[in-house]
């Protein structure tokens, strides 16, 4: 079969490396892919969302299988646009249809998701400029701190957490003015979840489900989680807090509702469900869902699993997934990020990387990477993952620590304490 991975960051290279090792592949190719995926398959100049050029060149390439990367082509549709399409029916689709991906376009819409299926998330209200006076009026009924989420995608950095009340009623204001455009002229206020957060992947095919290994996300760009939010900076896996006891718990009250809840709504969701959810003192609660895997996650999750991926992904696609069984790596594993300085701020690009072909006892995923006339180079905020196997998390860390000093650009930046809460 071939396949075509849309994205370009170190979810689709760890996407690449997984599917390039199943029997069932012939040609791999991603689009656009970075300087790493060109290892495992062939890049394509398209981008995730140039519906027409995919559309051209799945037909001409005979793909039998498309793997979505990021939210974005999903929450435009393009799952959709394939159904809807003779000549594209028939192509096997990874990825919710638009109505199943508005659980990420929309954080209203997630809410009001969770609302009807039971499923435990933090007290909300919703509001807009013409109902900003009960905006103020809520957020005097609840405890600091606020949090306050644009409705809609807004980069990873529409939400606030504020500890002070006014502070707190004015960057309401300021929100729903258009301070992350379009995306927060509707802010959904909630309360602060003090506790620990997971990121828990599932697998579906609209019906059945197969749960992922779990993982554990360091945001912030500081050490000790300090300073600004960014895509990810690490990741560990497994987490030893999601226990047996707790996944189960994760299982009743999440998952299982949410799979029901898809059907409830009429959703064709085959594809992948993040919910990034806190641990409140023994209890799951869900912060938010994505649609897609997370990343830099998937640089730890895809190595734990033992079966073939594609396989996976096809018995998801197909609806088949009660099929299948999947099997685990026991070993731990964790992904260090090494990103461009001023990231997440402003940053420089095409700075050359040396150091990758020394690397012997890690994996090397590459995020934000392009390579030009013989040399790789850095592309992005992100650069370079460096996930490594280990019998537990110091293990992982200590190899994925030594390689992050081995590989060099000006201006690398790391965090030197991923893990250091478990
Ligand atoms: P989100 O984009 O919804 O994942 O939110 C970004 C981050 O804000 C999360 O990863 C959490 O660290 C934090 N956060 C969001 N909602 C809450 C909440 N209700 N309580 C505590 N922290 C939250
Ligand atoms: N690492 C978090 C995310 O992918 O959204």
């Amino acid at each position: 079969m071939n396949v075509l991975i849309l994205g370009s960051g170190g979810r689709e290279h760890a996407f690449a490396w997984k599917i390039a090792q199943s029997k069932q592949l012939d040609k791999l190719y991603i689009a656009p892919g970075n300087a790493g995926t060109t290892q495992a398959g062939t890049n394509i100049p398209l981008n995730a969302d140039d519906f027409e050029g995919i559309r051209k060149f799945v037909l001409e390439n005979k793909i039998g299988l498309v793997v979505v990367g990021p939210e974005d082509p999903l929450v435009k549709g393009l799952c959709d646009f394939f159904k809807n399409d003779p000549d594209l029916r028939n192509i096997l689709f990874v990825g919710p249809d638009k109505a199943g991906a508005m659980l990420e376009g929309s954080k209203q819409f997630a809410k009001e998701f969770m609302s009807e299926n039971n499923i435990p998330t933090a007290a909300y209200k919703h509001f807009t400029l013409e109902t900003i006076e009960e905006g103020y009026q809520f957020l005097q009924e609840i405890n600091a701190p606020y949090v306050l989420k644009a409705d809609g995608l807004a980069a990873g950095k529409g939400v606030l957490i504020i500890d002070n009340i006014a502070e707190a009623k004015s960057s309401l204001l300021k929100m729903l003015k258009g301070q992350f455009g379009n995306a927060s002229a509707t802010v959904v206020v909630e309360e602060f979840l003090k506790g620990i957060e997971l990121s828990v992947f599932v697998l579906t095919d609209g019906k059945n489900y197969k749960i992922l290994p779990e993982a554990k996300d360091y945001k912030r760009i500081g050490e000790g989680d300090t300073g600004l939010n960014t895509g990810g900076m690490g990741a560990v896996s497994p987490v030893p807090f999601a226990d047996k006891e707790f996944m189960q718990k994760v299982e009743d009250r999440i998952i299982k509702p949410t799979i029901s809840g898809f059907q409830k709504k009429g959703f064709d969701y085959k594809g992948f469900v993040f919910i990034g959810l806190m641990n409140v003192a023994g209890d799951p609660f869900v912060i938010e869902y994505n649609v897609r895997m997370g990343d830099p996650e998937t640089e730890v999750v895809l190595p734990r699993i033992k079966s073939d991926f594609l396989d996976l992904l096809v018995a998801a696609a197909q609806g088949k997934l009660s099929d299948t069984s999947i099997e685990f790596d026991e070993r731990a594993v964790s992904t260090i990020m090494l990103v461009s300085e001023g990231y997440p701020g402003e940053y420089e690009k095409g700075k050359e990387i040396t150091g990758i072909d020394s690397i012997l006892d890690s994996l090397v995923f590459h995020a934000g990477t392009k390579m030009q006339i013989g040399k790789i180079l850095t592309n992005g905020g992100r650069v370079i993952a460096i996930s490594s196997y280990g019998r537990n998390k110091d293990e992982t860390l200590s190899t994925s620590n030594k390689n992050a000093e081995i590989i060099q650009f000006e201006g690398k930046n790391y965090r030197r304490d991923i893990g250091f809460d478990l």
